[in-house]
């Protein structure tokens, strides 16, 4: 219906906080873009930008590939769902859908039908005269939806529409959505903190931390092949283990990836082993997900790791065990962290000099440059003393529901080389032929 782009894209707010950082993004006809990212990263400005609703600083957002930047919200054929969507509450359910077309002066009897149309395809379709307090949460939401489609628009905003329900009917309303969406053929960006809401609804998803763009890819691909640290501690649960190595060449043979206590050894013949071979001498980090992790007998051959069981957590499905094998852990910061706390963070000014530099270019003020805080400083993750990036890793294994094994006692586990992940010491992805 309608494509979207952001070209670099800069969001600076009046009091010098860079909301959005020289954003760029595409969005397809029909596609369903998630933008993930915790809380304050800049995911409902970018949105708001998309509507109308607020106007970049800098670059440019094309509407089926005319700038839009001046076009009002009204001529932009977009209807937005919030996370408090609110309904009329004096009007019926059937009053509420059609409300926008009474807006734009459709016929009473052409819009009854666009409404019971809609109600149906929502499954809403028997509560249309009940008003807004004797619905539950869910149909609640879907009067909203409905309410959004009626208009028929070239293109959904969907600002965490389902974070106010509770896990259940969420799960049930994301597979509602997608499906709507995608049988309406309407091009949509849905805003989500939530990762799994995010793998599980997406065409594709864009990945954002303090107002930059991460990673742009379909669900198999930014989980598969994640372009950041940042992208790959994100994604996925249990969350990806993340481990300091450092590296060895043994020209022609091996690399080695010394993990502490524990080495694990990289082929020659693996292609990987090239890229990573760059950082001879230095330290990486290593990514496993748990399941590149495979429990095994002890002493068994091949690429094995050993740790004794810190705890064991039981999530019915499956069971989870820590292992301390005796290697350090790089933990990644702001997760989730409130914005004020990421700003309280700080980081030494004189560190983003690139950065300075090139938003004095554009005129910022000095607030807006000490607001940009660590996301642009490039600092090492491994050795920022100061910000609490390691610690003892706990690795993440997955086991049977009920394992046959205790905290305290030793497990081997076979590691899937061809699974690890590598980054370099500022975050980004080590790999071949990548990007
Ligand atoms: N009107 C505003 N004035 C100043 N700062 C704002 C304004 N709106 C949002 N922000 C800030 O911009 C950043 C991004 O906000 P937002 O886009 O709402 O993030 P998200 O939707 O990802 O939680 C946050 O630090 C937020 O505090
Ligand atoms: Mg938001």
């Amino acid at each position: 219906m309608t494509t979207v782009a952001l070209k670099d894209v800069t969001k600076i707010f009046q009091d010098g906080t860079v909301a959005v950082d020289n954003v760029s993004i595409d969005v397809n006809d029909g596609e369903f873009m998630v933008l993930l990212g915790p809380s304050g990263c800049g995911k409902s400005t970018v949105l708001r930008m998309v509507a109308g609703l607020e106007d970049p600083t800098t670059g440019a957002i094309l509407l089926d590939g005319d700038l839009a930047n001046d076009l009002p919200p009204r001529e932009r054929r977009i209807a937005m769902v919030f996370q408090d969507f609110a309904l009329y509450p004096h009007m019926s359910v059937g009053d509420n859908i059609g409300f926008p077309l009474r807006l734009s002066r459709v016929e009473p009897m052409a819009r009854g039908e666009r409404v019971a149309d809609v109600a149906s395809a929502l499954g809403i379709g028997d509560v249309l005269a009940r008003k807004p307090n004797q619905l539950s949460g869910g149909q609640r939401q879907r009067v909203a939806m409905g309410r959004a489609i009626v208009r028929r628009p070239g293109l959904f905003l969907m600002d965490e529409p389902l974070s106010n329900l509770d896990s259940g009917l969420r799960a049930e309303l994301r597979a509602e959505i997608s499906g709507l969406v995608r049988e309406l053929g309407v091009s949509t960006i849905y805003v989500t903190h939530d990762q799994a809401e995010a793998l599980t609804m997406a065409d594709r998803v864009a990945i954002m931390r303090r107002g930059v763009l991460q990673d742009v890819g379909t669900p198999t691909q930014v989980y598969g092949r994640p372009a950041t640290l940042y992208v790959a501690a994100f994604l996925g649960s249990p969350r990806m283990n993340l481990l300091e190595a450092s590296v060895y060449v043994h020209l022609d043979r091996y690399v080695t990836l010394n993990l502490g206590d524990q080495n694990l050894y990289l082929p020659w013949d693996d292609i990987r082993a090239r890229a990573v071979a760059h950082y001879h001498g230095e330290r990486i980090v290593v990514g496993m997900r748990a399941e590149a992790l495979t429990p095994v007998a002890p002493n068994s051959p091949g690429d094995v790791l050993q740790g004794r069981i810190r705890y064991l957590e039981h999530h019915g499905h499956e069971s989870l065990a820590f292992l301390d094998i005796g290697a350090t852990a790089v933990v990644v910061d702001e997760m989730g962290q409130a914005p004020a706390e990421q700003a309280s963070e700080g980081g030494p000014l004189r560190r983003f000099g690139h950065a300075v530099q090139r938003l004095t270019n554009r005129g910022a003020s000095a607030a807006a440059v000490q607001e940009l805080g660590p996301s642009r400083s490039r600092t090492s993750v491994l050795s920022d003393p100061g910000r609490h990036h390691r610690r003892p890793a706990e690795l993440a294994v997955r086991l049977a529901p009920y394992p046959n094994v205790q905290s305290g006692t030793s497990l081997s586990v076979s590691v899937r080389m061809d699974a690890l992940h590598f980054f370099d010491d500022r975050g980004d992805r080590i790999d071949v032929g990548w990007r």
